[in-house]
């Protein structure tokens, strides 16, 4: 059965910066989340040969079902892209339509498709396009146009996921079984200035997607003020008579509050963000001991270190800091957390602050 029948889903959240490989396998040791999301990737980057973009599409096979999230304008890229996510193995494609950063939305793409229905619904269209010829073998990756650089460093990310597509998919298949079709859903906000989800929703929602989430804030609001749950729960309304599922985002800190929040508005799911910096555990509705909260931060290195032996350690110390919110002495072991090198001075750390 596919992971979109069994409701609810209790999902991990897209966070460009934070929910990369090393966060996820972490996550997955934790608490396994029923789905999670890569950070938003640059559908134009990665159709067009940004090598480096690939790093953002690891994911293990231990951490099915995963969705991989594209952002983007053009809607041939977004064609290219499908067929390049199917082939790695992904489980579904989601496209971001609610991304705030002025980055993003000056460019056009993220939460400000939500002033462009036509071409959002253009770059729909050519996703799904893409995720079917894939699907019926109509295209090949090798029919793309892409540089050799390109190929290899899909192969690379094949064999990280331990798939290898053509022509079935092993690991999640059993030889001589069809291939898996992924999902195809868009994440989106109630409107641009003001909520005009009744109307963008109708558009989404005739476009017959897999399941359409809804962070209940507007691109305005950004992350401030509360997401209001009551626009989400008019979605549901509109979606009753469409094969389309409903998640909800926004404000969530728990399991437990999840799945009150599904029975109460009724969605099919939840996605967490925010709460789950630092806390793993809030898919199981656990309070961490400062002790395991260490061990999570050293398994968290750990996994970083193998995944991405080039980058920079102390692009680790902002993940950091989330693990310090709550203890006793947090300012103190934050002050130190910032100065962090090394996983050798995460154990000092840790010795010094449990003793
Ligand atoms: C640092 C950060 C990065 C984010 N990156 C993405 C992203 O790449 N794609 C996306 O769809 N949403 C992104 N979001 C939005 C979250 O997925 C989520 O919609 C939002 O934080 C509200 O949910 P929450 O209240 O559970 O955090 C990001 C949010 C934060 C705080």
């Amino acid at each position: 059965m596919s992971f979109i029948n069994k409701l609810p889903i209790i999902a991990l959240s897209p966070m460009d910066g934070i929910t990369d490989e090393a966060f996820r396998l972490l996550q997955v040791q934790i608490a396994k989340p029923d789905l999670m999301f890569t950070e938003f990737v640059s559908a134009e980057g990665i159709s067009h040969g940004g090598v480096k973009l690939y790093d953002t599409l690891l994911f293990s096979n231990q951490e099915h079902p995963i969705i991989g999230q594209l952002f983007g304008k053009n809607p041939d890229s977004f064609y290219k892209s499908a067929i390049i996510l199917s082939e790695l193995g992904f489980d579904g494609i989601d496209i971001n339509m609610g991304c705030p950063a002025k980055t993003v939305t000056q460019n056009g793409s993220g939460a400000a498709l939500i002033s462009k229905p036509d071409l959002a619904v253009e770059i729909i269209k050519k996703t799904k396009q893409g995720i079917n010829d894939w699907f019926e073998n109509k295209i090949k990756i090798t029919d793309l146009g892409l540089n050799q650089k390109t190929l290899n460093v899909i192969n690379r990310n094949k064999k990280y996921s331990e798939i290898n597509i053509s022509p079935f998919v092993k690991g999640r298949c059993p030889e001589g079984t069809e291939r898996i079709r992924p999902t195809i859903s868009v994440k989106t906000r109630l409107g641009i200035d003001k909520s005009i989800i009744d109307s963008w929703a109708t558009i989404l929602l005739a476009q017959d997607l897999d399941f359409l989430t809804i962070h209940a804030r507007t691109l305005k609001q950004g992350y401030a003020g509360t997401a209001d749950w009551s626009e989400i729960q008019n979605v549901v309304e509109l979606a009753k008579n469409t094969n389309t599922k409903i998640l909800g985002n926004g404000d969530i800190e728990s399991k437990s509050q999840a799945l009150e929040f599904c029975e109460k508005y009724g969605v099919d799911g939840v996605l967490i963000g925010r709460a789950a910096c630092g806390n793993p555990w809030c898919f199981k509705d656990y309070i961490a001991t400062p002790k395991e909260r260490f061990s999570a931060m050293l398994l968290h290195a750990q996994f970083f270190k193998e995944v991405f032996p080039n980058r920079r350690f102390d692009s680790l110390r902002k993940n950091f800091l989330f693990y310090a919110s709550g203890l006793v002495n947090a300012k103190q072991l934050r002050s130190k957390l910032v100065r962090l090198n090394s996983i050798e001075d995460l154990l000092q750390l840790e010795g010094d602050f449990l003793s």
